[in-house]
């Protein structure tokens, strides 16, 4: 997942409604140089939802997120997750991870980064990342948890992204700020494109797609 998370660094976090919208996201994302999207179980569209993109826009890697329970981590398996984020890290969760699929638990405490750490699960999401004091708490917890690497999401935008990639221990972002729920309902994928666009410039000088692109921004490699 480490590996993985270093050649897609922005995650674009994607409540679907209709999953009929899935197939035309992907392409608008992949357009603006993202090649992942985390389609989050918050909607009764999200299976169907990551079912399409595999079958239809197969270039774009897609995870299942918003992963509660043990349940929900087959149901995203079964309909074709490349990956499960969680926003929390159950003790359900991290001893039922399906074995061949990539798994970040959501980590807001140094216990539960410990925890999730004894489980075997060095790659955490940190949220909600502003919330719970963003930047600074990752600098501050950077030494004891060493070998632990986080996508920071919640609260991350054009303003801030960079300051979290330029951390060490930050393998990447994730957020919805690239896919806001009302270019979502008015199928604006030119607009979706160009905020995605807009966000790998911000990273990479104008590189046209993320993946296969090292990043290097200070932080360890
Ligand atoms: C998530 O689940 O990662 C968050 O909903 C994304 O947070 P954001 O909407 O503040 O970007």
């Amino acid at each position: 997942m480490s590996e993985l998370l270093r050649s897609h660094p922005i995650i674009p976090v994607v409540t679907i409604e209709n999953s009929d919208d899935a197939a035309p996201l992907a392409r608008a994302l992949a357009r603006g140089g993202i090649l992942i999207a985390e389609i989050t179980f918050r909607t009764a569209a999200a299976a169907a939802a990551i079912e399409a993109i595999r079958k239809e826009v197969p270039e774009v890697l897609v995870g299942a997120g918003t992963v509660l329970t043990p349940a929900l981590m087959r149901t995203a398996e079964s309909a074709g997750a490349q990956f499960l984020v969680s926003p929390g890290a159950t003790p359900e969760l991290l001893s039922n991870t399906p074995a061949d699929l990539p798994f970040v638990p959501g980590v807001a405490s140094v216990s539960e980064m410990m925890m999730a750490k004894d489980h075997g699960f060095f790659m955490q999401k940190f949220f909600p990342a502003e919330a719970l004091g963003g930047t600074s708490f990752l600098k501050a917890i950077a030494a004891p948890l060493t070998g632990v690497s986080f996508c920071a999401t919640g609260g991350i935008g054009p303003e801030n992204l960079k300051s979290y990639l330029s951390l060490p221990n930050v393998a990447a972002v994730g957020g919805s700020w690239m896919v806001p729920q009302a270019l979502m309902a008015e199928k604006n994928w030119d607009e979706i494109s160009s905020l995605s666009g807009a966000a790998v410039t911000m990273i990479l000088g104008g590189a046209k797609s993320l993946r296969h692109e090292s990043v290097n921004l200070g932080g360890e490699a």
